[in-house]
């Protein structure tokens, strides 16, 4: 006999025919659909024929088993999912049918989540995913992070082996994160900065949107493959907007009403952040449409200015809550802009995104490394 499909997993589990659609509903929704075309990005009105190609997928493919390395980290990534509102169906496929090892989640600990780890790659090989959260640290040959006696490197190389894709999730696993702040004393990079030959998707943040790697996750299960992903490898579904491109203050930002102090009446009436350190315009996260808590607010929302925690070296760029005494894209439409709504602030010159927007048509930033030394 072949190796059960996840529909039978799902039904072992307990899960209902009507309940197994419902979860290809949300299943669809949340992949971001660039697979059914004309159904915009969020997936909030997933069709009819998004829910059926993912029903015929877990029906027909064997389960992918994840396996999930904690490097350099704080486990912010795996707290944020834990705490998440992802619906339970998916937090079901995801604790109960897909991930073989994770260190902060599994029962298992020591020898016997080892092995298990072991068993899972062996008889996966060049099959499973490879979720990686930390940063990989390479100084004086990755000592300063070891896990059961091992280097971090070593770890990673061999995880990495035998998985048909990475899943880098959160700032750390991406692009170095915190750790990698000046001076970096244990040299953290960022995972596709060490592995070279396997395809590699960032999901960039601090800690990343728990919605934005479920999602993704779920798009490799069903799909069996990676998302489309810009020049920084992150998925265009999730990044393909700024934080500002998407802000509720927005309408006082056109009109040039600034909060001038986080405790004045200006912030409160939701005026612009700008000038109290607000990195929107040059951010790429889905923060300001998807927002957190089951769509219930988001940093800039709840009167805080986006620190640009899913950019590349966001802690070294610049400092935080360093105002700016002028707007870095030019107010165009005034008063204007606030009667018509958010939806009025398209079409604006958006200069100081100039380089992100090069790395969008594909050519990549210079490497902050050759910009500042650590
Ligand atoms: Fe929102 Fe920040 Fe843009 Fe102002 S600068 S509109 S607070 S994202
Ligand atoms: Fe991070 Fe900015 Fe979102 S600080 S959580 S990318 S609003």
């Amino acid at each position: 006999m072949g190796e059960k499909t996840v529909y039978q997993h799902l039904r072992d589990e307990g899960l209902s025919r009507r309940d197994f659609m419902k979860f290809c509903v949300i299943v669809s929704g949340m992949m971001g659909l660039e697979l059914v075309p004309g159904v915009k990005a969020f997936g909030a009105s997933a069709s009819r024929d998004g829910a059926r190609m993912v029903a015929d997928a877990l029906m027909s493919k064997p389960r992918l088993p994840l396996i999930w390395l904690e490097l350099q980290d704080c486990a912010g990534c795996t707290e944020a999912i834990s705490r998440s509102q992802s619906p339970s169906l998916v937090n079901l496929v995801l604790n109960k049918i897909a991930v073989d090892y994770q260190e902060t989640l599994m029962a298992a600990a020591g020898f016997q989540a080892e092995q298990t780890k072991r068993d899972s790659m062996k008889k996966y090989h060049g099959q499973y995913v490879l979720v990686v959260e930390g940063s990989p640290t390479i100084g004086a040959d990755g000592v300063y992070c070891t896990v059961g006696g091992r280097s971090n490197l070593d770890i990673l190389r061999e995880a990495a082996d035998g998985a048909m894709a990475i899943i880098a999730t959160g700032n750390c696993a991406t692009f170095g994160g915190i750790p990698r702040a000046r001076p970096n004393p244990t040299e953290a990079r960022g995972v596709s900065e060490i592995i070279k030959d396997k395809p590699i998707v960032n999901i960039p943040g601090c800690p990343a949107i728990p919605e934005v790697t479920t999602g993704t996750i779920a798009y490799v299960l069903v799909m069996g493959k990676l998302p489309k992903t810009d020049a920084l490898l992150r998925p265009v579904t999730f990044y393909g907007h700024t934080i500002h491109d998407h802000c509720l203050r927005r309408p006082f930002y056109e009109a040039g009403k600034f909060a001038e102090s986080f405790d004045g009446e200006g912030a409160r009436e939701g005026e612009c952040l700008y000038k109290l350190g607000c990195k929107g315009p040059t951010t790429y996260n889905a923060c300001s449409s998807l927002k957190w808590m089951q769509g219930l607010s988001f940093p800039v929302q709840s009167g805080h200015p986006c620190l640009g925690c899913s950019e590349p070296r966001f802690w070294d760029g610049g400092g935080f809550y360093q105002g700016q005494s002028a707007p870095l894209i030019r107010p165009t439409i005034a008063a204007a802009g606030i009667a018509a709504g958010a939806g009025a602030a398209l079409g604006i010159a958006l200069a100081g995104a100039d380089q992100v927007r090069k790395s969008k048509a594909g050519k990549p930033e210079p490497s902050p490394d050759k910009e500042r030394p650590e």
